[in-house]
């Protein structure tokens, strides 16, 4: 089916393309805007996003939220990962603040999350989430994916590579973004 994807994000549209196949996933039209993200959790930012996706198309929707929760931190930087050092912050930031944040003898635990929201113009939601457990490399390696992806040392796999060292269908088959899709597409394959 064809599901409008709830962000500005072009690398995000070109993801969730691949990861929700066979379904066809439609860009959001440039008139629509866009909630701000002022939710406390994952889920909540996701659903809103849909929703508004839905409601102002007149299209089923689906829209994502994600971030990364270090174990040493309480489960921070979470919601605010895209932002955790500063509204404009780049990864590279971003990534050097948590580096700096996690003690280097203590917990290394970290995971990845993210919400994936459905939303119909008739205001069904469903929700699911995928998870993706790693620990914290300390120093960064590799030169894809993007955000906290040269630390993350992702359990699923034994050779001790970061995320940036992986291909993008080898991190696709272990992420939280690609655990959250299939579960999505399962379920709209159990609705036909
Ligand atoms: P979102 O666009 O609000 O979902 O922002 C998610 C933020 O979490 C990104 O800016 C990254 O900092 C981080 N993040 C989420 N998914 C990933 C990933 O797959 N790799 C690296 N960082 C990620």
């Amino acid at each position: 089916m064809d599901l409008v994807l709830s962000t500005r994000n072009p690398h995000k549209l070109r993801e969730f393309n691949v990861l929700m196949a066979p379904h066809r996933v439609l860009p959001l039209p440039g008139e629509v805007e866009l909630p701000p993200e002022t939710g406390h959790t994952f889920a909540e930012n996701a659903l809103t996003k849909a929703q508004a996706a839905a409601d102002a198309t007149g299209k089923t929707a689906i829209a994502d939220d994600s971030g990364i929760s270090a174990a040493a931190l309480g489960g921070r930087p979470g919601v605010y990962s895209a932002r955790y050092a500063g509204e404009n912050a780049t990864d590279e930031e971003n990534l050097a603040k948590l580096l700096d944040e996690v003690p280097d003898d203590g917990d290394r635990g970290v995971a990845y999350v993210c919400a994936l929201a459905y939303a119909e113009p008739n205001g069904q939601t469903h929700l699911v989430e995928g998870r993706c457990e790693g620990t914290l490399a300390h120093k960064p390696r590799g030169d894809g994916g993007f955000g906290y992806d040269p630390a993350f040392v992702p359990v699923d796999r034994d050779d001790g590579l970061t995320m940036s060292e992986l291909s993008q269908s080898d991190k696709d088959a272990i992420s939280h973004r690609g655990r959250a899709a299939r579960e999505l597409i399962a379920w709209l394959d159990g609705r036909r």
